[in-house]
């Protein structure tokens, strides 16, 4: 797809040096790892007193890893101009200060990056590692000759066209990039995307001990955006453009914890319950401080139409943030999270997996199917397909089969009634776990001994209890107003 677009809409020419490249290129950047050039799009240009710094994104990757660079990590051997401002095509407006460059055929291929690539050096940072990530390996489909099953859960209902790759449509990575907007406008797709939204506008964040890095654009208050930091009160999330200002803010601000509702609490872990519309500028102060880790996130203003359940860790300072979904209350998709996130400091601790647990007790205490409102992140995507796959393993490893049964038999639906997650959430995860067969003339789902290990292996320490959850459901169709 990349080299396609590559070598239709973008021409290589050779360029001496980066003052030739100019908004819109193409070329190779040196990662902030070190380690490897990745092709990249020159986003944006700034000249500074003696030097120019580029922002760029890295093609193939998310766009959190996008950075302002100099031209020292640039490889201006290899530049691909957009045809419509190529230097090459006398026709064309030519940008800037570009100068006349001889013409090169046009190549077919992405250059080769990999040139100055050392072997053996680490990926960045934050780029996904999915080597820890990818799903079980499938399990082999029971040939006449492969001894199989350790344990069989046979499937009683028929599931269409699900070994054909029919219509059975996986809520997975299929839907995560296809599902096209939503009009109650809490996620939003790359549509929107303009040059200055593209761009992250924060350096640097201060909430309670943590100094963190933003991923994305936020639109604080322009006064604040060019400052090396901005200062939020980590229990009211008001922000503040100085360390001072804060401690001040500080000495008058009495929150230890969010407001709205502690409506759970084990050991340290509580999660609060808070009202969009009662309060409203704790919440707005929440989905602005979550854009700066969300890509598609647009929901800043009008958060009356939904509740927040906020996670925190408790300590003798306080109860302190760790993350936190916002559901709408009234859902006429059976969405039962509209965005989730674990700030950066606690990220990759369980604590995603734990959110996602929680919003599916409460769907459990609703009565109801649930499942995340679409399009999922690359990493809400790893996470809720983590979390659903080991679900449905723990239930099948534990299911027994019943009275003269042979073998135990379980219904697609029963799994849904069990766990909460909607039907094609389920049938997306057996996919992906490569564990369904047809077998004698029906669906059965077959689990090595390796899976086993695996998934005891993967149980997570701290679970949701749901004997400390106090909470009853609101029928929020029934309220004259939210
Ligand atoms: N690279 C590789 N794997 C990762 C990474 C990463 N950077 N981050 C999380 N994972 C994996 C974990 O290894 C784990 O997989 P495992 O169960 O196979 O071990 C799984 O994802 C979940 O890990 P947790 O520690 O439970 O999740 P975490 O606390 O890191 O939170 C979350 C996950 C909420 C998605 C977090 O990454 C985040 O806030 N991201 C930014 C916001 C975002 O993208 N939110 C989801 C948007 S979609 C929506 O809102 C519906
Ligand atoms: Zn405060």
């Amino acid at each position: 797809m990349m080299e396609r677009k590559l070598s239709e809409d973008y021409e290589e020419v050779p360029c001496d040096s980066a003052n030739a490249v100019v908004e819109g290129c193409r070329l190779p950047v040196l990662m902030r790892s070190g380690a490897e050039y990745q092709m990249a799009e020159i986003l944006s240009i700034k000249e500074l007193a003696a030097m120019r710094e580029y922002y760029v994104h890295f093609l193939d990757f998310n766009k959190r890893l996008d950075e302002w660079v100099d031209e020292k990590r640039l490889d201006p051997s290899k530049v691909f101009f957009p045809k419509k401002i190529s230097p090459s095509r006398p026709s064309s407006p030519v940008a800037g200060d570009v100068p006349t460059l001889p013409l090169l055929a046009t190549t077919s291929s992405t250059p080769s990056l990999n040139k100055k690539k050392k072997q053996g050096q680490k990926r960045p940072y934050d780029e996904i590692d999915r080597s820890s990530s990818q799903p079980p390996t499938p399990a082999p489909s029971p040939g006449p000759a492969t001894p199989i099953t350790l344990i069989k859960v046979e499937i009683k209902e028929e599931i269409p066209d699900l070994l054909s790759g029919g219509p059975a449509t996986p809520a997975g990575q299929g839907a995560a990039t296809t599902a096209g907007p939503r009009t109650t406008g809490s996620l939003m797709m790359h549509s929107n995307d303009d040059v200055v939204t593209r761009m992250k506008n924060i350096e640097m964040i201060e909430l309670g001990k943590h100094r963190i890095k933003p991923w994305y654009f936020a639109p604080y208050p322009q006064e604040l955006v060019h400052l090396p930091c901005i200062y939020i009160c980590e229990f009211c999330l008001k922000y503040r453009k100085s360390a001072k200002a804060l401690e001040r803010h500080l000495l008058k601000c009495k929150l230890r914890h969010p407001p709205g509702n502690e409506i759970y609490r084990k050991n340290n872990i509580s999660v609060f319950e808070i009202d969009g519309r009662k309060n409203k500028q704790y919440s707005q102060n929440l989905c602005l401080l979550a854009k700066l880790f969300l890509d598609h996130k647009t929901l800043y203003y009008d958060t009356d139409p939904f509740l927040f359940y906020v996670m925190t860790q408790l300590d003798n300072r306080g109860f302190h943030l760790v993350g936190y979904f916002s559901k709408e209350k009234e859902s006429s998709e059976d969405y039962n999270v509209a965005c989730i996130l674990t700030l950066p400091p606690y990220q990759r601790k369980g604590f995603g997996k734990l959110l996602i647990e929680f919003s599916y007790e409460l769907s459990k205490f609703e009565g109801k199917l649930g499942s995340p409102e679409k399009p999922l992140s690359d990493l809400g995507l790893l996470s809720y397909r983590s979390y659903w796959s080991h679900t449905i393993l723990g239930i099948l490893f534990t299911h027994k089969a019943s009275g003269d049964q042979e073998r135990p038999q379980i219904t697609i639906n029963e799994i849904c009634e069990l766990t909460s997650m909607k039907k094609e959430d389920v049938i997306s995860t057996l996919q992906t776990l490569g564990v369904i067969s047809y077998y004698k003339g029906g669906f059965v789902i077959v689990l090595t001994p390796e899976m086993g290990k695996n998934h005891e292996k993967s149980s997570r320490l701290t679970k949701i209890d749901p004997k400390h959850l106090h909470w009853t459901p609101k029928d929020w169709s029934k309220r004259a107003k939210w």
